[in-house]
């Protein structure tokens, strides 16, 4: 039987097992010291003053979100083209997810689009925006950085200091990304990463904020803890006897120390990883352009370093001589399929959330609201990219691409 091809998988060694027994033979399992070193780590990696870990990086954004102030008759505007929990997140904290829509070449937020989003749907009143619909305050806006390549934060900040806005970065896939030499989780801003498998590195589950703020980041560690004012290992060294003040209404969205282990091994590995999917990513670039010219390789401008989480390239309808997005979204289905069946897996980049169920209904959003995004939902292919994978492996979903690409345009 031919090995299957997955679209990723995590890169993990002995060293893992090891630090998972080791944390399990300490008894110490829930939130405590490793979970600490891991934030030292991850923060110190990404040039940031703090890090607080979490359950995962939805967990991460709404934390970030409650800390920061977002609740019930406050919009956030949201890129329609993410995983469905950006937008979720901000409903978590009870205000309004508002979308804009995104640059086809990037997948990432489009100013364009913000700014007519701002100057469609708020008024000024003494010096806030308000929405002329609802009346809700405009409190921020959540970039995202998709697929390992950072947005133009540097224009969004520009936006949102000149509203007073807050910026809670969505940096799910974008752990190592950079902009020059400024990594993210340096742009000023409190972000928010993901341990999901899926991810450059893993902790099984997990997610972490990261930020310049240390009231923040303690507002956030009490908050994640249920709103206890001292945490849980800082107990144990003290007065252990009694329970702590709980001044806020807060969560349970600990990391575990089981967890922490398995992400203070993978941190090491991460610029190792990071290497190796970007040799694969422009491997695929280079041999697309030659080989398979109906799909578009992701774009990486000038300056930015992609760390291709995901790599994700479009189908080119005009290569193909297709129509409309909608025949094109059919046609990237069909031949998703017949990869599939040659145990070859790939995925949909991400989703036009807007044309999820609840948001359509909700909020009665149509396709053409955030074309880009509902064009990117229908024509973004992921091929597969991780680090066990073979100049051989790459080949095969090349000749896949290639001949049924060959097959379907026959019929
Ligand atoms: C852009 C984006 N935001 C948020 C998330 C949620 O991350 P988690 O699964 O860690 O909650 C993901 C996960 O895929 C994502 O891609």
């Amino acid at each position: 039987m031919t090995k299957k091809i997955p679209v990723t998988i995590p890169y993990f060694t002995d060293e893992e097992s090891e630090a998972v027994k080791e944390a399990l033979q300490s008894g110490w399992v829930a939130q405590g010291p490793r979970v600490a070193r891991f934030e030292k780590l991850i923060a110190a990696h990404e040039g940031a003053g703090y890090g607080v870990a979490t359950t995962s990086c939805t967990t991460a954004l709404h934390l970030a979100m409650a800390a920061g102030g977002l609740k019930a008759g406050m919009d956030a505007i949201v890129p329609a083209f993410t995983f469905v929990a950006t937008a979720n997140a901000v409903l978590m904290t009870g205000a309004e997810p508002v979308f804009c829509d995104i640059r086809r070449e990037t997948f990432n937020i489009s100013i364009e689009s913000l700014e007519e989003v701002i100057r469609e749907g708020y008024e000024e009143r003494d010096g806030s925006l308000f929405n002329k619909k609802t009346g809700n305050l405009l409190w921020g806006i959540v970039p995202v950085h998709e697929f390992g390549l950072c947005c133009e934060i540097d224009r969004v900040n520009g936006i949102a200091s000149r509203w007073h806005l807050k910026v809670i970065e969505d940096a799910a896939c974008a752990l190592g990304a950079r902009i020059g030499d400024r990594h993210e989780g340096s742009f000023g801003n409190m972000s928010c990463v993901s341990f999901h498998p899926r991810k450059s590195i893993t902790t099984g589950e997990g997610g972490m904020v990261l930020c310049d703020d240390e009231a923040a980041a303690c507002r956030m560690r009490e908050l994640r803890t249920h709103g206890s004012t001292v945490s849980a290992d800082a107990r144990d060294k003290g007065r252990g006897f009694l329970l702590p003040e709980f001044n806020e209404a807060g969560y349970n969205y600990r990391m575990t120390d089981i967890q922490a282990a398995v992400g203070c091994v993978q941190v090491r590995k991460l610029d190792q990883i990071i290497e190796i999917k970007r040799k694969n990513a422009l491997r695929y670039d280079r041999l697309l352009k030659a080989r398979v010219p109906e799909l578009i390789p992701p774009a990486a401008p000038e300056g930015y370093f992609h760390t291709y989480q995901s790599y994700v390239c479009m189908l080119d309808l005009k290569a193909l001589g297709i129509g409309s997005v909608a025949e094109g979204g059919d046609f990237r289905n069909r031949l998703l399929q017949r990869l599939e069946d040659l145990g070859i897996a790939t995925r949909q980049g991400t989703h036009a959330v807007h044309m999820l169920g609840y948001y359509r209904n909700t909020y009665g959003y149509r396709p053409e609201d955030f074309p880009n995004a509902y064009a990117c939902d229908h024509l973004s292919i992921t091929l597969p990219n991780y680090v066990q994978m073979s100049e051989e492996d790459q080949d095969r979903v090349l000749e896949a691409l290639r001949s049924e690409l060959d097959e379907m345009k026959k019929s």
